[in-house]
């Protein structure tokens, strides 16, 4: 298949360039689409076999569920069979935006959409570009990440590029992503909200609205084989470059000299330890801006695969505000595997 990439300007999308993307969507077929997290690969979310082909392309595993995507707030209700008054309020508070909802699926939603699970994960994206897509398409999008599962989110068209040349007709690209790292997934299923996925919109910002917010034991620590995972998604192996990466946690002195001291070795630093460095490095960001790090996680570890990195040293992000998000990313890249100085 002949993969097509068409630009699109993100202020002012072109509605004829939209509604190609549309009207294949609208055929069953696959489009990679930018939101403000991440690149998404969408298909016909009411359509079970459009979204069987999403598996396929990505080579991901048959239990890990997908993301609905919807332009406007009538979108929702269709969609679940019961909207609590919190989620009513986290969608009021963050859409559209960086923030997916767990709630009772309605029977409208074909089951392989969420892996057989009786929830559904919505969200409704920022991205002018996104919602002028799913608006063109009529109907809801599950998307999951654009990569070949296993690899980094991709945050540009080329990255798309890189893992589905051939695979999908279409790839729209409206420039770099300007969050970085994927939605906040927050279910709304028990009494008791939880994240099972952090993101852009933090934990101190849910309780702004809701109160209490728990964090899942998986975003920190590695799901056990043996222990049904909350979110699937939290059992794989996730954002991994082909090179080992070690996370190492300590002051930008100590992980300097740590690294200097493995000539063969990469970092994947902070700005800020530049000038002490005397290996090869790939930075992602500034160790005081967490949103620069979510910005360009995922980018500089493609990057490290580019330059053949085989040993990563990774410095270990502050685990506060958007830097969890980070922070879950990277321990998961880095397979659990941290050095503490
Ligand atoms: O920012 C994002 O969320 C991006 C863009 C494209 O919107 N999408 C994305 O999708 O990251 P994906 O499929 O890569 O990640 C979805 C995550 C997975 O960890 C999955 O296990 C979890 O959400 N998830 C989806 N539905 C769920 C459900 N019903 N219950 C629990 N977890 C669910
Ligand atoms: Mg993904």
């Amino acid at each position: 298949m002949k993969t097509q990439l068409i630009k699109i300007d993100i202020d002012d999308p072109e509605q004829g360039l939209v509604d190609e993307a549309g009207k294949l969507l609208r055929e069953g077929q696959l489009v990679a689409i930018p939101t403000e997290t991440v690149y998404g690969l969408a298909a016909n979310a009411l359509d079970a076999k459009a979204v069987c082909s999403i598996f396929t392309a990505k080579g991901r595993p048959q239990d890990n569920p997908l993301i609905v995507h919807i332009a406007d707030n009538d979108g929702l209700a269709p969609l679940v069979k019961s909207l609590p008054p919190k989620a009513e309020a986290l969608a009021q508070a963050f859409w559209p935006g960086p923030l997916t909802i767990i709630l009772p699926r309605a029977d409208v939603v074909p089951a392989v959409v969420s892996a057989g699970l009786d929830t559904v994960a919505i969200r409704m994206p920022s991205h002018p570009v996104a919602r002028a897509i799913i608006r063109s398409a009529g109907v809801p999008l599950a998307a999951p990440s654009a990569n070949r599962s296993g690899s980094p989110s991709p945050t540009t068209a080329g990255h798309v590029m890189q893992d589905m040349d051939g695979i999908i007709p279409l790839i729209v690209d409206a420039g770099a992503c300007g969050v970085g790292v994927e939605s906040t997934v927050v279910s709304m299923v028990s009494d008791t909200p939880v994240i099972l996925r952090p993101g852009a919109v933090t934990k101190e910002q849910l309780e702004r609205v809701i109160g209490t917010v728990m964090i899942d034991s998986g975003v920190l620590h590695r799901v056990s084989d043996t222990v049904k995972a909350s979110s699937p998604g939290m059992k794989y192996k996730h954002y991994a470059p082909r090179a080992k990466v070690y996370m190492v946690e300590g002051d930008s002195d100590a992980y300097c000299d740590y690294v200097n001291s493995k000539p063969d070795a990469f970092a994947l630093c902070f700005e800020e330890d530049i000038p002490k460095l005397k290996v090869n490095y790939v930075n992602y960001g500034s160790q005081d801006d967490a949103s620069s790090q979510a910005r360009l996680l995922f980018t500089s570890l493609r990057e490290l695969d580019r330059l053949g990195a085989a040993t990563v040293y990774a410095r270990a992000p502050q685990k506060t505000g958007v830097g969890l998000a980070v922070y879950n990313r990277l321990i998961r890249a880095a397979g659990f595997d941290i050095i503490k100085l």
